[in-house]
């Protein structure tokens, strides 16, 4: 039988392919407020202001492309059952090729209502830019597909019985500074092997179980290859 591989990944591994983190410096919370952009409130008082925030991180994404740490992970899925789940709202693991990607936060690519039926339907966006006149079947104006700060984190319990069935747990890219995704990673059972792979991994706290690899994703491929015992 296959084994299970679960990656739990954040900005850190799509930095690489030119996408800015979330808080390492020079990163994208530097030069926005987040309770202007990325809050229910920001939307209540400028809906405006917080579509052309995620159609600017929107046009972004849509110009870079997978890293060999996505490439990587997509790969695997070749001799082993990987899923992966994410923090990031960038499509470069289905864009990769991985087949089993679980948004934590949601997808950039989506929008949905933001009237009362938020989950109900997802709408993929042609292109960059959601505008004020994009609206939902329900009439309200669509939204970023995007959980902002202070929102429940509607996929957490999909994760969790997925992470119990790890026998690699596999976390890259990660301050592990957002709740409640974050504390996901106490969910993988004793019996896995445990990874986290981050180039600071001396800023923060980690469980003593997990094996650290003090690198960038995609230098570290050569160690998980080592760890997975793949050529
Ligand atoms: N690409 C994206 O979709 C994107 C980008 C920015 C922020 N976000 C959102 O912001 C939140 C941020 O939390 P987070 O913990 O994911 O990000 P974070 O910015 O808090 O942490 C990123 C981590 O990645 C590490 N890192 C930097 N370069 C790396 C590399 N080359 N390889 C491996 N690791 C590297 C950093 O040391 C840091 O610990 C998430 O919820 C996510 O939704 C998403």
């Amino acid at each position: 039988m296959k084994k299970n591989i679960i990656f739990f990944s954040g900005a850190g591994l799509s930095a690489e392919s030119g996408i800015s983190t979330f808080r390492d410096s020079g990163g994208l919370w530097e030069k926005y407020d987040i309770s202007e952009v990325a809050t229910p409130d920001a939307w209540i008082r400028n809906p405006d202001l917080v579509t052309d925030f995620y159609n600017q991180r929107r046009k972004q994404i849509i110009t870079t492309f997978p890293n060999d740490a996505h490439r990587f992970i997509a790969e695997l899925d070749n001799n082993f059952e990987i899923t992966v789940i994410t923090q990031n709202i960038d499509d470069l693991h289905e864009r990769a090729g991985s087949r089993h990607v679980l948004h934590l936060h949601g997808n950039i690519r989506l929008a949905k209502s933001s009237g009362p039926n938020q989950e109900k339907k997802l709408y993929p966006i042609d292109g960059w830019e959601l505008t004020k006149n994009d609206v939902c079947d329900d009439g309200y104006r669509l939204r970023p597909h995007v959980v902002w700060f202070g929102e429940e984190v509607p996929a957490l319990n999909d994760a969790i019985p997925i992470i119990k069935s790890a026998d690699f747990f596999i976390v890259i890219g990660t301050s592990l500074q957002v709740y409640p995704a974050a504390g996901l990673i106490h969910y993988a059972p004793s019996t896995a092997t445990k990874v986290i792979l981050d180039p600071n991994l001396d800023s923060f706290s980690i469980p003593s179980d997990f094996i650290k690899i003090k690198k960038k994703s995609t230098e570290a491929i050569v160690d998980l290859k080592k760890l997975l015992k793949i050529d």
